[in-house]
């Protein structure tokens, strides 16, 4: 059962949408990684809910490897420009790299990051995301795997936050633009119902 939406905000995709697309995406990614053994890179922590789904979504003798960032929010213009916080446990020269991101944006910080991942000579590096919101792109990127086209709203649930909450939603909500503001508080209701 769906709980009652709050006013601005509506459900995006069911639990059910999403476990049969993650289901899908995992099935193209084992017939295109068969024989080898891909690394799963997560960029802490809106990818990490997807990613453990996915992950188990591919049976091939897969590894996961996380890192974290930090955007220089202070400038006025976003470059995508990161600082590596937290960065890979082991090397990925030669080895099969993809990236598991929860959605892309603008593609600032994925195109860095995969500029800064290239340079380290993995054998080969791809990118796959539940949610592109490609309206927003600003930095050209190629995505080879996508579950989902996002439309221009904030999405909230399965591991993307408001202010660091609602990443434990096992749904994802479309909070209106004019509405993202309030929305922790608009959003609080559904994890309680
Ligand atoms: P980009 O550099 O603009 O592509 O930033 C992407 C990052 O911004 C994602 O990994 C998210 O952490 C965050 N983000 C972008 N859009 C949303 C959204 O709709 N909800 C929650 N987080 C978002
Ligand atoms: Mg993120």
């Amino acid at each position: 059962m769906m709980p009652d939406m709050p006013d601005g905000t509506r459900v995006l995709l069911t639990r059910d949408e999403i476990a049969a697309r993650v289901t899908v995406l995992g099935a193209e990614i084992e017939r295109d990684y068969a024989g080898r053994e891909p690394v799963l890179v997560s960029v802490l922590k809106g990818g990490t809910v997807f990613l453990a789904d996915l992950f188990r979504a591919i049976d091939l003798p897969a590894r996961v490897d996380f890192m974290s960032i930090s955007r220089y929010e202070e400038s006025a213009a976003p470059t995508g420009v990161v600082r590596i916080l937290k960065d890979l446990d082991h090397d990925i020269v030669g080895r099969d790299v993809i990236v598991v991101e929860d959605i892309i944006d603008t593609g600032l910080t994925l195109s860095y990051l995969l500029g800064a991942l290239r340079q380290r000579e993995p054998a080969s590096l791809e990118v796959c995301t539940l949610l592109d919101k490609a309206v927003r792109r600003i930095a050209p990127l190629e995505i080879r795997y996508a579950g989902f086209d996002c439309p221009d709203v904030f999405a909230v649930g399965y591991g993307l936050d408001a202010s660091e909450r609602f990443r434990n939603l096992p749904f994802i909500v479309a909070v209106e633009r004019s509405a993202v503001a309030s929305a922790p508080e608009l959003l609080l209701p559904l994890l309680t119902s």
